[in-house]
Formats: C-alpha cells, sequence, structure tokens
C-alpha cells in the first residue's frame, strides 16, 4: 500500500482531495495545523471512506522548529513516504511575519514544501518511485522575482505577494528536481484550477484596489468546487504515464509550461540562494 501525504488537509482542496485518496488503497498522512483538528479530521474521513489507514499529525508549517519535530514524528510512524503533495497555503491582505522572522507567505507557500521535503528524505528514499508534488498556481506567472525585497516590506499587496510566492514555489521544485534526480525523486508543480475555497477571505477582497475587486467578485462565479480540484490532481497523481515526469508544470490536468521567468535557470539559482540564507537563519 502507497503512502501519501497531504498538508493542509482540513479545509478546501486539501480535504476534498483527502477524501478522494481515501477511497483507494492508500496510507493517509494528514498534516493539520490545530491539534483540536486531528481526532475531527481522522473521525470524518474513516466515517465516510471506511479506510482506516489514516494518521493524522498537527504542524504549524509556518514555524520551521515544528516542521522539523513534525517531520520526525511522521519518520518514526511512517518509514516509507511514496507521494507528498505540499497543499497548505495562505493568502493574505495584511503582512505578517512568523516567529522565525519570515514573512508568512514566503514562510508557508515557499519554505515549507521544501523543508518538509528535506525533513521527510529518509522516508522518500525508500519509496520505489518517490514524487513530491507542489500546489502551485497559474498567478505564479504574474508575480515578480523580487529578491531584494523577497519579504515585502516595502508596498505590500496581498496578490503581488502571493504570486511572488507561487512564482518561487515554482522555481525552487524546478531547483528540487535537478537536485533530487540522482535520488530519483520527482518534483513537479500543479495548479488546480479556480477554486470555491476560503483561501481569499471576503475580507481580503474587501481591502484589494477597486479593479482586482472587481476581478475577484467576477470569478468566483466560475470556480470549480473543491470536489472537482481534487479529482483532477488525483487522476494525475494515479496516472502512470506521469509518474516519472520531473519538474513539470500541470494546470488542471494537463501539462504546461509556466512563465518564462519561472524557467530562467539564472533566477531559479538566486532564487535557491535566498531560500538556503532563509533556512539558515535560526528558528525559535
Ligand atoms: N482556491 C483556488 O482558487 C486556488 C487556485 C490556485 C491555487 N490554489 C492553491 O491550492 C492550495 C489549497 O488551497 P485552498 O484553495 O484549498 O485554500 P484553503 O481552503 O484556505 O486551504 C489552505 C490550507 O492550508 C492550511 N494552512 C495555512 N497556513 C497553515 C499553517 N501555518 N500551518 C498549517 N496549515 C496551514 C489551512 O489550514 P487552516 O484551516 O488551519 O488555516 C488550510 O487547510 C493552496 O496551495 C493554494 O495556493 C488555490
Amino acid at each position: 500500500m502507497k503512502t501519501i501525504l497531504i498538508t493542509g488537509a482540513n479545509s478546501g482542496i486539501g480535504k476534498a482531495l483527502a477524501l478522494v485518496v481515501a477511497k483507494h488503497p492508500y496510507q493517509l498522512v494528514l498534516l493539520v495545523r490545530k491539534e483540536s483538528e486531528i481526532q475531527r479530521l481522522s473521525d470524518e474521513i474513516t466515517a465516510s471512506t471506511s479506510n482506516q489507514n489514516v494518521s493524522v499529525f498537527a504542524c504549524d508549517v509556518s514555524r520551521k522548529s515544528q516542521i522539523q519535530s513534525c517531520c520526525n514524528a511522521i519518520l518514526q510512524r511512517h518509514p516509507t513516504l511514496d507521494v507528498l503533495i505540499n497543499n497548505a497555503a495562505v493568502y493574505t491582505e495584511t503582512r505578517t511575519e512568523t516567529p522565525d522572522k519570515i514573512e508568512l507567505n514566503v514562510a508557508v507557500n515557499v519554505v515549507a514544501p521544501f523543508l518538509l521535503a528535506q525533513g521527510l528524505l529518509p522516508a522518500l528514499e525508500k519509496a520505489s518511485n518517490p514524487r513530491v508534488y507542489n500546489i502551485s498556481s497559474i498567478g505564479e506567472k504574474y508575480g515578480k522575482a523580487d529578491f531584494e525585497d523577497i519579504m515585502s516590506h516595502s508596498n505590500y499587496s496581498g496578490n503581488a505577494v502571493y504570486n511572488k510566492s507561487k512564482l518561487l514555489l515554482t522555481m525552487l521544485t524546478y531547483k528540487c528536481a535537478e537536485l533530487y534526480a540522482d535520488k530519483h525523486i520527482r518534483f513537479n508543480c500543479i495548479h488546480p484550477g479556480a477554486t470555491k475555497t476560503r483561501l481569499v477571505s471576503d475580507e481580503d477582497i474587501a481591502q484589494m484596489p477597486l479593479v482586482l475587486r472587481a476581478i475577484f467578485r467576477m470569478v468566483k462565479g466560475f470556480r470549480k468546487t473543491p470536489e472537482q480540484s481534487a479529482e483532477t490532481i488525483y487522476n494525475l497523481i494515479a496516472n502512470q504515464e506521469f509518474s516519472t515526469l520531473t519538474g513539470k508544470f500541470f494546470s488542471n490536468g494537463t501539462q504546461i509550461y509556466s512563465s518564462a521567468q519561472s524557467r530562467d535557470k539564472h533566477l531559479i539559482d538566486k532564487a535557491w540562494k535566498y531560500y538556503v540564507q532563509i533556512t539558515n537563519q535560526e528558528s525559535t
């Protein structure tokens, strides 16, 4: 039985994906932010799918130290990991820093996926075809490769900062595809499609500039359900044809080219340098 780990599994696409995967013979390892969600999620998945192989861990992925201890706890219980899906993410119109002094979008959307992959490496290495999928967004093409202000100290705008985080996530995914090629660990990005979730709250929309607010309100009516997006993601992961690909970007179930800047080798190396700097800072 293959083991699959999904972060951000308590809501939106992550929860819908956990429910889809649980209908198949998988061992599920689910990450939620709060301890109080563990029992509720585990009971709900087991009751609605009768999959008894569900283990849920609490981890605030914005905290480097929590990621490390969570990875250690996972490794104790699950020595092999076949698929890691980094789905957890934030969008916020207000700038926040984590206790590690990392801007929140950078911490959750960019740093956490790679710290998790690194921390779970011993388990990934034991799988026959280990794969890491980072849930990105086609919004990456609007992101600015602004490394001088990677923590977005000036002119904070939720949409710009989110898009920048997805651009960095995409670039670092390509870098890891290269770095881990000799270990045969595949790294790919998935854009799930515009989906009706609570990622961007009504309060966030209310704080957006007028034009952006109008676009968001218009798109709202055309979004997919989390269940539809989860089915697309599951079909991609379960498709043998795609299972050995690495360094690719999938949008709505189809392989596409991400933006030219996200594939620029010089920029990717620069992004990796910043990632290494951020992760080497002392955590709290
Ligand atoms: N919805 C869309 O239209 C869309 C489009 C493109 C890409 N995406 C991507 O799809 C993925 C899923 O998003 P969604 O739309 O399903 O949004 P969502 O319902 O808001 O789910 C986000 C998940 O991330 C978790 N999370 C956030 N910060 C965390 C932290 N510090 N520690 C642990 N967990 C944390 C949330 O947990 P809490 O419940 O505890 O906050 C939640 O479970 C994201 O990567 C998003 O960027 C979404």
